[in-house]
């Protein structure tokens, strides 16, 4: 009787708690964009938004922003939560990084003020979101752009077309007229055989006629 009491079976709550635990294993995920491009002198917002299924205590999240100007470079910390907010006012920054996300919404943004062309290189942004042991990292390549790019490509595949289409239009026109003329010629041939059977009926009007049926058949 005790026995078929018992709600679920013991392999089924095992599964349950397996499934949990992956599913919290999976817990900690960043979004970020791979590559963020800017123009010089603008303001950017880099951002870096983390899912985790725990929800954020602020005594013990974590987060770093860093930053690598080339590939052996060392990764430089610029912006830290560590109970809060840190601005470590880089050198290179100078008071240009601001951060401008909301942790608690799980926004970690951060704004680069005036870009220079010497901001290029890699943002990463580290989470850690305890109890979730797992450690979520983004990586944004940034590109700093001198001008606003002139779309140059989609003006050239527009001539090409533009210029394609009217070379096949005009092929099409010589290839009609030569029809034309050709059927005109023919034409001519043959009212000049009529001609010699009845020379005065069809002289001078029926021609004309007879060159439109054939250009619009
Ligand atoms: C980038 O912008 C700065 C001003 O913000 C300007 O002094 C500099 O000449 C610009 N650099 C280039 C390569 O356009
Ligand atoms: C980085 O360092 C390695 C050796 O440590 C070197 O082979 C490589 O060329 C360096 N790359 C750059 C971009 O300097
Ligand atoms: C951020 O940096 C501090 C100091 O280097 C380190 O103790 C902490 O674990 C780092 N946090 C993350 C999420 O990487």
């Amino acid at each position: 009787m005790g026995r078929r009491e018992r709600p679920t079976p013991p392999g089924l709550s095992l599964v349950t708690l397996a499934l949990s635990l992956l599913v919290c294993a999976s817990g900690m995920e960043i979004t970020v964009p791979a590559v963020v491009y800017a123009l010089n002198g603008s303001d950017i917002r880099l951002p870096c938004n983390f899912n985790s299924c725990y929800k954020m205590d602020t005594k013990q999240f974590s987060m770093n922003w860093t930053y690598r100007g080339c590939e052996n470079c060392t990764e430089e910390t610029f912006i830290q939560y560590d109970k809060k907010i840190i601005n470590q006012r880089l050198e290179r920054f100078q008071n240009r990084i601001e951060f401008t996300g909301n942790p608690i919404k799980n926004d970690l943004a951060v704004t680069i003020h005036d870009v220079q062309l010497t901001d290029e290189g890699e943002y990463h942004c580290y989470v850690l979101n305890p109890p979730d042991r797992h450690k979520g990292t983004g990586k944004i390549r940034l590109e700093v752009l001198t001008e606003v790019p002139p779309e140059r490509d989609s003006t050239v595949a527009v001539l090409v077309g533009a210029s394609v289409g009217g070379f096949l239009a005009v092929v099409i026109l010589c290839l009609v007229i030569l029809k034309c003329v050709r059927r005109k010629k023919m034409q001519n041939l043959n009212s000049e055989d009529q001609k010699t059977e009845e020379e005065v009926k069809t002289d001078g009007e029926g021609n004309p006629e007879g060159e439109l049926k054939v250009c619009e058949q």
